[in-house]
């Protein structure tokens, strides 16, 4: 099965009379007659569900269906991204280790790093991610690897492939948070990753209705992981992951035109006014223009982000004029949205770290939506019209 027929059918498996579209069941617990029976479903030898935290049905098909797309054994959903990155992690890392961490990366994953890996005895190495010697040089006293296939908020494309390859030859697993590009336009695992992760609460949800996570992987460290996930209670409620599911039913078609989309507004935005800077993979002028092409060869997604002239009065001036753009401090739904990191997925950062990170005062990410590309670029065109 090609990507867009497993988007639409992975994760169930339909008999004679089965409903087309799955139950929802909130059961926090199920019923049982006979202790063997109960015994063998708890120990795993029998398939089935008992208490909601350790396993339920809605959440199970979400587990197989991103398993199914990004090539995995097994998956793990869990209540939010920021649970599926932890649990991945300390199922690769159980112990505290160095970490190689490409410089660019989510703000609340920079938090989570300092504020809660390194009081705990990990050492945190960030590397450039266009820095390949840099990267070679950190990998062979690292514990654990971890990027995003398209870097929050500058777009920057990681050789994941590269990465993966002098992780391998060490024996270091390699973690790649795929939020931004989603298993429809990238399949880090088929790069050579040990572990994959997803904000699901972006694009695979896709709606803007719900906040989940998912880590897919081999079962061994998948089964590590879930057995963390119940213990410290991450696990994901199953009308979360029924929606999930529902949204990951259009993936395919969304992702394609929200790559068509975000690459006609990045051309068009590079001649809008006041607009110093637009960060776009898949534009010439990106430095990951060459990986890009290579890693992401159907698109790119709906990411970009782009630098104003005037910084943050600026910025309230162009989004006071919007009539279809929103601002709001999440990404990956149907709809255009914008997001200025330095109060939202950076704010955990002082003013001279996002400055290192090329994130500026006028930097603005977008989420470009799925509506009609015309109507996006006329938006900003207006908006940012003197
Ligand atoms: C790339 C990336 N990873 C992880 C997360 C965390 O996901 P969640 O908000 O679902 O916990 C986010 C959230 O913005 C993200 O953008």
């Amino acid at each position: 099965m090609k990507q867009p027929s497993r988007a639409v059918h992975a994760g169930r498996d339909l008999k004679a009379r089965s409903p087309l579209a799955p139950d929802l069941s909130p059961a926090a617990v199920h019923v049982y007659t006979d202790l063997d029976d109960y015994d063998a479903v708890a120990k795993g030898e029998r398939p089935g569900h008992y208490y909601g935290r350790n396993s339920n049905s809605n959440r199970e098909m979400l587990e197989k269906a991103v398993a199914e797309l990004e090539g995995a054994e097994a998956g793990l959903a869990t209540a939010s991204g920021m649970a599926a990155l932890h649990t991945a992690m300390l199922a690769l890392a159980p112990r505290p280790v160095t970490i190689v961490a490409t410089r660019e990366l989510y703000g609340g994953t920079l938090a989570l790093l300092r504020q809660d890996f390194e009081p705990a005895g990990y050492e945190i190495n960030f590397v450039d991610v266009n820095d390949l010697e840099a990267v070679r040089r950190a990998v062979p006293a690292a514990g654990l690897v971890l990027a995003e296939t398209i870097t929050n908020p500058l777009c920057a494309v990681p050789d994941l492939e590269a990465i993966a390859a002098m992780a391998r030859e060490r024996g270091v697993p390699f973690l790649v948070d795929n939020t931004f590009a989603s298993p429809i336009l990238c399949r880090p695992l088929d790069l050579g990753a040990t572990m994959v992760m997803h904000s699901v609460t972006k694009f695979i949800g896709g709606h803007s209705d719900l906040v989940a996570g998912v880590v897919a992987g081999d079962a061994k460290t998948i089964g590590a992981a879930r057995s963390r996930s119940v213990r410290t209670g991450t696990t994901l409620s199953p009308f979360d992951a029924w929606l999930a599911l529902r949204g990951l039913r259009t993936l395919d078609v969304r992702m394609r035109r929200h790559s068509d989309n975000s690459l006609a507004l990045a051309g068009a935005m590079q001649k809008m006014a006041g607009v110093v800077r637009v960060h776009h993979p898949l534009l010439e002028s990106s430095p990951s223009y060459a990986v890009a092409k290579r890693l992401l060869p159907e698109g790119a997604g709906g990411m970009m982000a782009f630098d104003l002239a005037g910084g943050r009065d600026a910025v309230q001036r162009m989004m006071s004029r919007f009539q279809l753009v929103t601002f709001a401090a999440s990404l990956g739904g149907v709809e255009t949205t914008i997001s200025y990191p330095e109060i939202t997925s950076h704010r955990s950062l002082t003013p001279q770290e996002r400055a290192d990170l090329g994130v500026t005062p006028g930097t603005v990410r977008v989420s470009v939506g799925i509506e009609d590309a015309a109507d996006i670029v006329a938006d900003f065109a207006h908006a940012l019209a003197s």
